[in-house]
Parts: C-alpha cells; sequence; structure tokens
C-alpha cells in the first residue's frame, strides 16, 4: 500500500512570513505507541513566530532547522500502532504535539490526543489545548488563587489572555484585565473580568492602582521588559508575578526581529533578587510549557480538569477566526500587530 503523503509548513531557516513555504513527503508508518491524525483544524499561538522567528529556545533543542511550527490540532484518526488502546481509526481528537502540527497530518504518542469533547467543534477544538493549558498551569499548578484575590491579567483578549480570565473568575476571584487597543474591551468584558483597562486609553498604572489601591495577589506577564518592573510593583503582599513570554522584545507585524532592540530589551530587563524578594514578600514564578512535554501525568491531568469545566459550562469554547493552511503567512503576520482577538486557527 502507497503511504498517504502530507503537505505540511516548513521554515527553512529562521526569517520573516517568507520563510513559512511548504513541502510535501509520505507519512511515516506510526510506531506501536503513534497515532496518525488527519488535520481539519489547526491553532496558531504566538510562540509560532517566535520559532519562525528562530527566537524560540526549545525549537532549538528538540529540532533545529528545517522546522514545521505548530503545537496543537484537531481532526481524524486514520492509523493506529499496535499498542494503542485508547482511540481508534475514524475517531475524531484533538490533542498537543512539540512542534509540527501545521501539517495536513500529524503523528504523535497517544498520550498527546484526546477524543473531540461535545462542547466543542473541530475548529474550537484545535485552539483549545495551548493557551489552556497555559492558563491552567500558572493559575492552578504554579498559583493557588483563593476566592476574592485581585488578579491582573496582561494581554487579557488573546489566547492565553482569555484562558486565564475564565479561570481565575470561575475561581471566584476579582479580574482585571489589560488590552492594548480599544476593540478588545467588549471581549474581555463578556470573559467576566471585573475590570478592563484599556491602555492605549490612558495611563495603564494608574488605571490599575484604581482597580486595586492595595495591590494584587497575582499578575500574568508576558509583555516583558515593557511592564515587567511594574508589574512587580503592584504586588500585594504575598503576591505572585507570573512569567511567561516576552512579546514586548518582538516586531509588530514586521516579521523580523530588530537585532539591536532585542540586545537593549535583554540588558534592560529586571532581575529580581531573592534578598529582596523575601522581604518584600512578593515572588517571581516562570515557565515554559514546551520543555514539559514528558510531563503526561500533569497533562492528563490539566486535559480532564478543563474539559470538566466546559462541560460543566463555566469554561466557554475560545473565539475564532478562520483562515485556510495556504495563508499561514497572513496568519502570523495578523497576530504578530497584536490586535486580534480569541484564536486563529488554520484549515487545511
Ligand atoms: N511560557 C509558555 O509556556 C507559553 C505558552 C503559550 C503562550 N505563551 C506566551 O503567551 C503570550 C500570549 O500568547 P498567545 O498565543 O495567547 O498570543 P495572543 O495573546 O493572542 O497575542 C499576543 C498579544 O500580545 C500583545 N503584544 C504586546 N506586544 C506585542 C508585540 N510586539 N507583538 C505582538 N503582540 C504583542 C498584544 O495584545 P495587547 O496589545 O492587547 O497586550 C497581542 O494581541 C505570548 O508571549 C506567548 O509567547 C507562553
Amino acid at each position: 500500500m502507497p503511504r498517504p503523503v502530507l503537505k505540511e509548513v516548513s521554515v527553512p531557516r529562521a526569517g520573516g512570513y517568507q520563510s513559512l513555504t511548504f513541502r510535501r513527503r509520505s507519512v511515516a508508518p506510526p510506531r506501536p505507541s503513534d497515532v496518525v491524525v488527519q488535520t481539519e483544524a489547526i491553532g496558531v499561538n504566538y510562540a509560532d513566530c517566535v520559532v519562525r522567528m528562530g527566537l524560540y529556545a526549545s525549537a532549538k533543542k528538540y529540532v533545529g532547522w528545517p522546522i514545521t511550527p505548530g503545537f496543537e490540532f484537531a481532526g481524524r484518526v486514520i492509523e493506529v500502532g499496535s499498542a494503542v488502546e485508547s482511540v481508534s481509526v475514524g475517531d475524531r481528537v484533538f490533542g498537543v504535539t512539540r512542534f509540527g502540527a501545521y501539517s495536513t497530518h500529524v503523528t504523535v504518542p497517544e498520550a498527546y490526543v484526546r477524543p473531540l469533547p461535545d462542547e466543542l467543534t473541530v475548529t474550537e477544538a484545535a485552539a483549545f489545548p495551548t493557551v489552556h493549558l497555559t492558563a491552567w498551569f500558572a493559575l492552578r499548578e504554579l498559583v493557588r488563587l483563593r476566592s476574592g484575590q485581585r488578579v491582573l491579567i496582561h494581554s487579557a483578549a488573546g489566547g492565553v489572555g482569555s484562558a486565564a480570565v475564565q479561570i481565575a473568575r470561575r475561581a471566584g476571584c476579582e479580574v482585571t484585565g489589560v488590552v492594548g487597543s480599544t476593540h478588545k474591551v467588549a471581549h474581555v468584558e463578556a470573559l467576566g473580568a471585573d475590570h478592563v483597562i484599556d491602555k492605549s486609553n490612558g495611563a495603564l498604572w494608574n488605571q490599575v492602582e484604581t482597580c486595586a489601591p492595595n495591590g494584587y495577589q497575582v499578575v500574568l506577564d508576558a509583555n516583558g521588559i515593557a511592564t515587567l518592573d511594574e508589574s512587580y510593583r503592584h504586588l500585594a503582599p504575598g503576591g505572585r508575578l507570573v512569567v511567561y513570554g516576552f512579546h514586548s522584545m518582538l516586531p509588530r507585524g514586521t516579521g523580523r526581529p530588530s537585532w539591536p532592540k532585542l540586545a537593549w530589551d535583554y540588558l534592560r530587563t529586571p532581575r529580581f533578587s531573592p534578598l529582596n524578594m523575601t522581604t518584600e514578600n512578593r515572588s517571581v514564578l516562570a515557565f515554559n510549557l514546551s520543555f514539559l512535554f514528558s510531563e503526561r501525568e500533569l497533562l492528563a491531568e490539566a486535559l480532564s480538569e478543563l474539559t470538566g469545566w466546559l462541560r460543566d459550562g463555566s469554561l466557554r469554547a475560545p473565539a475564532i477566526t478562520t483562515l485556510p493552511l495556504d495563508a499561514v503567512q497572513e496568519a502570523h503576520r495578523r497576530l504578530e500587530t497584536g490586535q486580534t482577538v480569541g484564536k486563529l486557527v488554520l484549515i487545511p
């Protein structure tokens, strides 16, 4: 039997949008524990853009060049390895992969796929895992939220931000979402945030202080240099700053990083002192999930809790904008303008 042929995005080396090229090759036969999925939808994450720019540490560590970006997908199982038990050919599934999802076919160990939940369409399911696992890890694993605590979430209308707003609200916290453009405000209000600050419309930190004069128990910050210092300063005693990205160092819509800006921002990034943190009673926590793929128990626990929240109605499906897989360059350009709301999904 001839093997199926896949079409995938291939980035031969670090670059702008033009470095998102396509190639075709045969789908390799699955190993005993592998599942082959024909994708129907592929989630796009800001991290994919960082991979393309050549600045994503785990992409360099685990793959190198060329690389096919993409952490998440949904579709139909077309082949399973001899030891696979939890899914069968024909099942509709969604899943995660450490790179390689920008493709018509994805092969992953069975632990990385789950049956498509009734509550999600195939496009919503493809957009679900990465951002919800990220927000879950920040707010359930690193931070123990208590009802009534104040939580500040930067980039609250984006993929991770939208997930985090909902998770903090369902825990009974008072949530302040920060957005960079006025058209995002209604989206964050609809997610249930108690306060939404449009930083394009006035001094960010004055508004933050008005919402929480005594500071925040938790701040989620993936901006990096633009806000890290002030995010830390606005923690209440016992407060925790969770750092999981540095997007303000990166270009907005030009596709290529400025090396002098990167170097300057790197040098200016605050270094937090454990001596000061102890006396100030404030902590800084940081993580990157792409280094944690081997933590399968954690993944299973997170996905079963998150899908449970979908079932009981306390978590909503992500807001989606779809584009064809062939428009992957446009998807990256749009995400890097910083103007998107919710998630972008590619349709093969
Ligand atoms: N550590 C991890 O494991 C992990 C996992 C997933 C994602 N992340 C990080 O979490 C952040 C959010 O990811 P996402 O996929 O959900 O993206 P997203 O929030 O949907 O989009 C990025 C948002 O960041 C803001 N932004 C600020 N400066 C920007 C710039 N120079 N270029 C583009 N956007 C800029 C914009 O929102 P505003 O202007 O409204 O702030 C923009 O909408 C990213 O930094 C990503 O790398 C980390």
